[in-house]
């Protein structure tokens, strides 16, 4: 996968080495648990080639740091899984928390300025926060980016595991697996308001709350990989489509198109 982008740049080729020995070490760890690592693994490779496209699609720089950002957004997951066998942060911890605090503590990014530094901290401490604070610029957009890609390849993880059949309830968040949208879920996306993941009580709720992504999304080009990628019209076909669940999806049609 890494192989989608072109690592020219010696602090990134070293960074993306360091990074492969660290999800070996924590496969390793975890024995016959190792695909949910190497999931974890393969995503942040997938997150690191849809920010390199965004960032390139809309010419945002610096490029370098935005690409670093991404592929250790996710670092946390190794030892919150490790720790925990989940990837629900709210029944662990933050991992985006641990995801820092991780690269504070190691010699990762020691060829990095300490503004450069900083910057890929917060945005990998923040990356999983309901709602973003501002960051100065240029940093900013590159957080925004890391969300965007980040939800991106979530929604594909997710939507090809229902559509292959292959629901592991690690991946659908250990969330309830009879049909039907919780009302609280439904009554939150009415109101044009994202549910939290806190929020979910089923799967077809986690569905619901991947199609609203569509309206939250930062960069003119993740609205068009959204819409390339069917993601929409995939996820309408994997849940109940009732009247109210009909009225949401036209917004959300709606919100790719602008
Ligand atoms: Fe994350």
């Amino acid at each position: 996968m890494s192989s989608t982008i072109a690592v020219r740049a010696p602090r990134l080729k070293s960074v993306l080495r360091a990074f492969m020995t660290e999800a070996e070490a924590s496969a390793q760890r975890v024995g016959n648990a190792r695909r949910l690592v190497d999931l974890k693994r393969d995503h942040s490779l997938r997150v690191m080639a849809l920010v390199s496209r965004l960032l390139k699609a809309h010419i945002v720089e610096p490029y370098e740091i935005g690409i670093v950002a991404a592929l250790l957004h996710d670092v946390g997951r190794f030892s919150q899984f490790e720790q925990y066998r989940t990837f629900r942060d709210a029944v662990s911890i933050d991992h985006g928390a641990a995801g820092a605090a991780f690269l504070a503590a190691s010699s990762l990014l020691d060829a990095f300025s300490a503004s450069e530094k900083d910057a890929i901290l917060r945005i990998v401490s923040l990356h999983n926060r309901r709602a973003l604070p501002v960051l100065d610029p240029p940093w900013d957009v590159l957080l925004h980016a890391v969300r965007d890609a980040d939800k991106l390849d979530i929604v594909r993880v997710v939507l090809g595991a229902l559509e292959k059949g292959e629901v592991d309830s690690t991946v659908t968040l250990g969330l309830r697996t009879e049909p039907g949208v919780s009302p609280g879920v439904l009554q939150t996306l009415s109101r044009g308001e994202a549910p939290d993941y806190g929020q979910l009580v089923s799967v077809d709720d986690f569905k619901l709350f991947l199609a609203a992504w569509s309206a939250c999304l930062s960069f003119q080009e993740s609205r068009r990989i959204f819409v390339q990628r069917r993601y929409l019209q995939r996820i309408w076909t994997v849940l109940p489509q009732t009247p109210p669940i009909a009225e949401l999806f036209q917004r959300f049609a709606d919100a790719l198109r602008s």
